[in-house]
């Protein structure tokens, strides 16, 4: 079996890669993943005690670096990207997947519009940054990838505080006008959408232990008998960061385990009322 995985194909043999949220999370676990296939991998964000010890666990100095990088600062973002083409060479994919959730307010008379503002500076003017600069320096090269971590928010409404959602529809509509605009220069675009999944984001967002948090996760899925884990996502971002993908682009790749694709409330309803 270690024979068999030493041999596996490593699909980023040479890419070079910035993951923005890259010191937790998913970027965490993609961050891992990247680097356990070959690529170069920049870690942006503004947790540097966390990033700089992921380096250290993964103790690839020549492959990993950490950079602190606030995505909703141009010049940050516009240094990470600079960092990575002097260090490594290029930069073939771009991963922006910082993010917060913000305040959980559900209701509209009640939300907040500084948090609300504030929610939309993280993820989606972050994002934006981050395609920017990552088009810049992809642009002359004609190839690269850049990718987005949206959320199940983008595609079901009514679960996520209104910032949250309109700021995860907004990074799809991001993703899908760049994807038009930078298929002239063989760039592809996508982004990935992930189910509830206990990440320090999450069991912070609704202070709840990553227990209590699995427990709902597990009772609400679709899909039963696994777990949805970071290093799901993190194979998405795999997947479409590497040549397997060489002609998907436009696609928000929805990881929840079919849970968007029903709404059980009637047919339980039908179900009470036989029973
Ligand atoms: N966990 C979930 O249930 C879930 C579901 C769908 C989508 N998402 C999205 O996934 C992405 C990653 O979240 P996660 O769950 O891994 O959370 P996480 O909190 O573990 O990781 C997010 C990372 O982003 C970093 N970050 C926050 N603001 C930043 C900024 N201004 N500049 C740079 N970095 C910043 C944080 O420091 C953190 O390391 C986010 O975009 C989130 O909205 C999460």
């Amino acid at each position: 079996m270690v024979t068999l995985l030493n041999h596996a194909p490593r699909r980023l043999e040479g890419k070079v890669a910035i993951i923005t949220g890259g010191a937790s999370g998913f970027g965490e676990s993609t961050a891992r993943l990247f680097a356990r296939h070959g690529a170069k991998v920049v870690i942006a964000d503004v947790q540097d005690d966390r990033g700089q010890s992921l380096c250290r666990d993964l103790n690839l100095p020549d492959q990993i670096s950490y950079v602190h990088c606030d995505v909703t600062s141009d010049s940050d973002v516009r240094n990470v990207v600079d960092f990575a083409v002097s260090k490594y060479g290029n930069l073939d994919i771009m991963f922006n997947n910082a993010g917060i959730p913000g305040n959980l307010d559900f209701t509209i008379a009640d939300a907040d519009n500084d948090n609300f503002k504030r929610v939309f500076e993280v993820n989606v003017y972050g994002a934006f940054l981050g395609a920017k600069h990552a088009a810049r320096v992809m642009i002359p090269e004609r190839k690269g990838v850049i990718l987005f971590t949206s959320s199940v928010a983008s595609v079901v409404s009514g679960e996520c505080p209104y910032s949250y959602s309109a700021s995860k529809h907004a990074v799809v509509g991001l993703m899908k006008n760049l994807c038009v605009e930078l298929g002239q220069y063989g760039i592809r675009v996508n982004s990935i959408s992930p189910c509830a999944v206990a990440t320090p984001m999450l069991t912070g967002a609704v202070g709840l232990d990553k227990a209590v948090v699995d427990d709902i996760i597990r009772a609400s899925a679709n899909l039963k008998g696994v777990m949805p884990t970071a290093e799901d996502v993190a194979e998405a971002a795999l997947y479409l960061s590497s040549d397997e993908s060489k002609f998907v682009s436009g696609l928000n790749l929805v990881v929840d385990g079919g849970y968007s694709t029903t709404n059980q409330s009637y047919i339980r309803m039908l179900k009470g009322l036989a029973s």
